[in-house]
Parts: C-alpha cells; structure tokens; sequence
C-alpha cells in the first residue's frame, strides 16, 4: 500500500442550522491514503452522514462547515467553486449513499444512466465507445451486460447496489465514498458485495471511504478505520490495532455488539443510547454510558493521545496518566 496521501481532513465542523442547531461533526481530522480502504463506524446519528456530505460536497442547505480544512488531492477542496467541485465529481471523487439502491432513475435504462454521466464528463467520447464502457463496468461488479438493457425495477437490491458501484467507478475516481452500501441488503448479498468492493480497490488502486454501523465489516475489510461517538472522532488506528488493541470502551463496546460470521452466541451492546446532538454531554461526551467511567470524565474533555508510532489514537482519559492518578472508578 502507498503511503501518499488523498485527502486530509483538519479540525473539521459541521453544523445543521435549526432551530435548533445541531454541531453534527466535531473537530473531525483524518488522512486518507491513496489506495486503501478506510472504514467509517458508530451508531446511528453520531454524523458519519454529515461527514461524508462535507466530504463529497454534498451538504444540505441547511448544513455549512464552520471549522477546518479539506485538502484533496493536493486542493483546498472547500474553497473550490461549484463548477470546480462539479468538474471533480465522479473522475476525482464519487460518492455510493445510503439510499443508492433507490436512486437509480426508473424510467432510463441502466445502461442509458452509465453512458449520460461518462458523456456528461467525457463528451468526446464516441457514444457506441460509451455504450462499451457501460457492459464493461457491469461485468467488472459481475452483472451480465445485457443489463445495460434494463431498468431498475428488474433488478434484485443487491444487482442495483452494484450497478451504484459501476457507475460510482465509471469515470476511475481516486477515492470512493460508500455510505452504508450495503446495509439493507442481506448478509450473503453483503459479503459478496464487499469482497468485490475489495477486489476492484486491489486491482484498480483507488482509496474507498467505507462508512458502516458494522464494526466486524470493517474489522475484516478496513486497511484503517475511525470510530464517531456524538460527532467526533474517538478512535483511530489499523485494522490490526482495533482487531487486538481496541482502546476506547466505545469502541470495544461496538466490537462487542456485533458477532463475527464464525460465532453463534449473541452478544451485548452498549447500553443506553447516544446523547442528544444539539446538547451534547459536558467531560468526555461518552462518559454516560461508559463502563469504565472515571470521575475526571463528568467535567474534562479528553484529550487525544497517540498509542503507537502507527498513528493509533485515542480520545479517552483512561490513557491520559494524569487523570488516572486524580480520578477514582465511581
Ligand atoms: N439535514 C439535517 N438537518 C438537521 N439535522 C440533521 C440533518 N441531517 C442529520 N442531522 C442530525 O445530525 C446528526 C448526525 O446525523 P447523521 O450524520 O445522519 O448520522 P449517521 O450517518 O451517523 O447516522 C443527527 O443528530 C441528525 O439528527
Ligand atoms: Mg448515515
């Protein structure tokens, strides 16, 4: 894997304007390098959405960045103007959402969708060159091209998902954004699906940002990952880190709330659920439902400290030394 980095993100915040106003992203900072897969997790609600709209440019109307930076591909990417940012899309960056099995349009062909967003790009291209690319990319995520025939209604969720993923490489981005790709489909529809996903990243080398609620998906697919809690980032580090050295109860509560393919027994999650966004707990802002609760953690806000020389970092006062001594279990 190359170390070059894709996009840095510094101190990012996102704000939705209410009322009330919810701070969905708070002082979010990550790299992304080329030619990984860089996985996303947390509960529900805790702005892995919102990071990925900032991200990809995608913020509602109502949403604005109101801190930090994105640097891509050696570009500040939010100052970039609208036709700048339209220009990048799909060929730098392409985004796979939540609800992509829903998106495709119903009454054009699927092939008719790939071939309109590789000429809306690439008007040069020759249309039957088009139509060629369009079978090509089918078969790339192992749906017959004679689909580029069809329409989205004659497709099972798992063929639409990957004809999002087609499209989403149609024009060879650099990195891939995927929102829950697969969550509404069934686990074998699932697994097949990401393996493929890792398949392509292998053979064509672009970096894919991974964002799921699943953390033994990750934990099996993610070169590196990051773990949200009520907006911010708590955790991150490789895949071989949190598979053995998970440091923050958060995320070895989510460990535990997810079994592996390979185990039967049911496992707990983490009780009670994410505090409210538009008041978000003072002291560290998981403190509430923490099993490993110190005192310090009502009142401060930890800072982030780093594991191992491989960037393993965590925000957590059980690895700050100070608070140890100062504080007791309660
Ligand atoms: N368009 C919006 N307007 C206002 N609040 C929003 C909007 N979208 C999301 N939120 C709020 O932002 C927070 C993070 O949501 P989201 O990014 O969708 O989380 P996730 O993807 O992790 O489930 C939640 O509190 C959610 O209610
Ligand atoms: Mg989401």
């Amino acid at each position: 894997m190359s170390q070059e980095e894709l996009l840095k993100v510094e101190g990012l915040s996102v704000t939705y304007y209410g009322p009330p106003d919810v701070e969905a992203v708070h002082h979010a900072s990550f790299d992304i390098k080329r030619g990984e897969i860089f996985g996303l997790a947390g509960e529900s609600g805790c702005g892995k959405t919102t990071l990925i709209a900032a991200l990809t440019r995608l913020l509602p109307d109502n949403g604005a960045v109101t801190a930090g930076s994105i640097a891509f591909a050696g570009a500040d990417w939010l100052h970039m103007t609208p036709p700048e940012v339209d220009a990048w899309r799909w060929q730098k960056i392409s985004l796979v959402s939540q609800s992509a099995m829903n998106s495709l349009n119903p009454v054009i062909s699927v092939g008719d969708q790939i071939v309109d967003a590789i000429l809306a790009h690439r008007p040069n291209t020759p249309k039957r060159e088009a139509w060629e690319r369009a079978e090509a990319l089918l078969r790339m995520v192992e749906v017959d091209p004679k689909h580029v025939h069809s329409f989205a209604h004659e497709l099972s969720g798992g063929m639409r998902q990957r004809v999002m993923i087609a499209m989403a490489l149609a024009l060879e981005p650099d990195l891939v954004v995927m929102d829950e790709p697969t969550t509404a489909l069934d686990v074998v529809v699932q697994a097949q699906i990401i393996h493929q996903v890792r398949s392509l990243q292998e053979r064509l080398g672009f970096s894919v940002i991974f964002v799921t609620h699943d953390m033994s998906l990750l934990l099996s697919i993610a070169d590196r990952m990051a773990i949200m809690y009520a907006g911010e980032i708590v955790e991150l580090g490789s895949r071989e880190r949190l598979n053995r050295h998970a440091a923050h109860p958060y995320t070895r509560g989510l460990i535990d709330s997810f079994p592996s393919v390979f185990e039967k027994k049911s496992r707990v999650g983490i009780p009670g659920a994410p505090p409210s966004m538009v008041t978000p707990p003072p002291g560290c802002r998981f403190h509430l439902r923490c099993p490993e609760r110190l005192s310090v953690c009502d009142v401060a806000v930890p800072e982030e400290r780093v594991l191992d020389s491989g960037g393993h970092r965590v925000r957590c006062h059980l690895y700050s030394v100070d608070a140890l001594r100062q504080g007791s279990h309660d």
